[in-house]
């Protein structure tokens, strides 16, 4: 009794309505934060050319950006800055008048509580040579970037964000981080740290969208290796130790073992950043009609939580948002 012909798998497939009654998971709009890049020299949108669909925004369109966000049920977005400005330590990056300091300012207070704001903390969008920390004797230098990281959280913070989001993948950013903010007196605002952030290959659109190309060498010193698996559960585990309240897998699709094996050891929440690379293959291939778009991203985006990831950053959320609510 326990194989074919008596056991049919089928059964349970016959119908829609069977279909759906086994069928338990679902990707909610909720689940998702939208990605939003503010560009300080942009008088109109600017298309990214490698990812149709995003712009680099000027702060006046934000309102209209972060309407269509929340009606799409969408909570929360990723704010990224293009500063007027470049220099060896990123100092536009914690300047009080910043991009993303007058885009955090400007949405806190046209929409509250009702949108979550988060920033991406990292310098390689504001420092000249396009690293993720200083430079000292031609390399990136861990300790001297901490205190440059805790000075960025700390404004983005005076400018009233919910959340950063650090990326650089330096040791010790959550802990820096958390005490510059307990220091000035940000004890609520919370760090989604980009634990698990490896080397890719698929981050070269941000990279146009973002202009932060490193101008020499990459970025292995310091994000991880592709091949490594266990690393990203202690890089996670010391986040976790160090205050972050959520911690991020980053890129997601070619990288759900380590979403999987992160869900069954850690009882926090989990972000998977569904990066630029793979909204770009998604849009390129429907372009040509060679994939259905809609399909695509609603499969990629269940596959993502499937593996264990709560929230999903992804430039898709807008128009999946749309899409999951129609299944
Ligand atoms: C900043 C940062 C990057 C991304 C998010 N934060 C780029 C990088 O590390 O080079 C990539 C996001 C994407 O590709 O969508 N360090």
């Amino acid at each position: 009794m326990s194989s074919f012909p008596q056991v049919r798998m089928r059964r349970l497939r016959r119908t829609p309505a069977l279909r759906s009654l086994t069928f338990k998971l679902r990707v909610h709009p909720s689940d998702l934060i939208y990605p939003i890049f503010v560009d300080e020299t942009a008088k109109v949108p600017i298309p990214v050319s490698s990812m149709p669909g995003c712009f680099r925004l000027p702060i006046e369109h934000l309102a209209n950006e972060a309407n269509k966000v929340l009606d799409a049920g969408i909570k929360a977005v990723l704010l990224f800055g293009i500063p007027s400005y470049k220099d060896d330590e990123g100092s536009s990056a914690y300047a009080e008048d910043g991009i993303v300091q007058k885009a955090v300012r400007f949405l806190k207070r046209e929409f509250g509580e009702d949108l979550i704001v988060m920033t991406d903390v990292c310098l390689c969008e504001y420092t000249a040579h396009g690293h993720c920390g200083i430079i000292k004797n031609g390399h990136v230098d861990n300790d001297s970037t901490l205190r440059v990281l805790g000075k960025v959280a700390v404004s983005h913070a005076q400018a009233g964000a919910d959340f950063v989001a650090p990326s650089s993948m330096m040791d010790g950013q959550v802990k820096a981080i958390r005490e510059a903010l307990d220091d000035a007196g940000f004890k609520d605002v919370g760090i989604m740290a980009y634990s698990a952030k490896y080397a890719s290959c698929f981050y070269g659109p941000f990279r146009e969208a973002a202009d932060s190309k490193p101008k020499f060498g990459d970025r292995r010193g310091y994000q991880m290796g592709f091949g490594r698996q266990q690393e990203a559960l202690r890089e996670i585990e010391l986040d976790i130790i160090e205050g972050a309240d959520i911690v991020m897998v980053k890129p997601a699709l070619a990288y759900l073992d380590i979403i999987c094996l992160a869900r069954s050891r850690f009882n926090v929440p989990i972000a998977a950043y569904n990066v630029s690379g793979e909204y770009s293959m998604v849009k390129a291939a429907a372009q040509l009609g060679w994939v259905d778009e809609r399909a695509a991203v609603v499969e990629i985006l269940t596959a993502i939580k499937r593996a264990g990831a709560d929230l999903i950053i992804t430039y898709h959320a807008r128009e999946a948002a749309l899409w999951l609510s129609q299944l």
